[in-house]
């Protein structure tokens, strides 16, 4: 079964077929892609993109996962927890938002409802999360959860950081 949380403003629920449209306006935003190697994505890659995020939430039971506020119903894109194939032993807590949802605390508030989720029920023994050093907001965001580099690697060429951090 799919994870549904809900936080004081937020719904965090499965993605769904009738999110395209907004997924597909917040991957083509630069501002929002500016730190991924892809960059901004045409439609069809978001729709990809939307395809496999509910693939593998449906499978896994727990995944990315789309943020909705509560007050008006409006996405904001996505926050939750998956696997990611450079770390297969760990799993990864991630984030991104449309531009004109930073900064109102909607990221820290959503993952921080997916993180208790993974050291709660879920019994995860760690969470870790990747971003290349430039992406200062993101690494923000790890900071308050209580993350602290793990480590700085290499992979794929790519300079990355990665932040985690161990159940309470
Ligand atoms: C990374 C990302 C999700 C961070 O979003 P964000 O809005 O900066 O992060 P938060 O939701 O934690 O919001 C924190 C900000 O909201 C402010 N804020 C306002 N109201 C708040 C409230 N009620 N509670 C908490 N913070 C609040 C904080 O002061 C902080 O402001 P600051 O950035 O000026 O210091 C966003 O920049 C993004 O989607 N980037 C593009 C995608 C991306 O790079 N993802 C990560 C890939 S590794």
């Amino acid at each position: 079964m799919p994870t549904t949380l809900t936080t004081d403003r937020l719904t965090l629920r499965p993605m769904e077929p009738r999110d395209a449209d907004a997924f597909a306006d917040l991957n083509a935003d630069p501002a929002v892609m500016e730190h991924f190697t892809t960059g901004p994505l045409d439609r069809a890659g978001s729709d990809r993109l939307l395809a496999v995020i509910r693939e593998r939430h449906l499978r896994d039971g727990f995944g990315l996962a789309a943020v909705e506020r509560r007050e008006d119903g409006a996405f904001l894109g996505f926050t939750g927890i998956s696997s990611h194939r450079w770390y297969p032993d760990d799993v990864e807590i991630g984030w991104r938002l449309a531009a004109h949802a930073w900064g109102h605390g909607y990221a820290t508030e959503a993952a921080t409802a997916w993180m208790e989720h993974a050291f709660g029920e879920l019994g995860l023994p760690r969470l870790i999360s990747i971003t290349i050093p430039a992406n200062t907001r993101s690494i923000a965001v790890m900071r308050r959860l209580g993350f602290t580099l793990w480590e700085e690697a290499t992979h794929e060429g790519l300079d990355v950081v990665v932040y985690a951090r161990k159940a309470a």
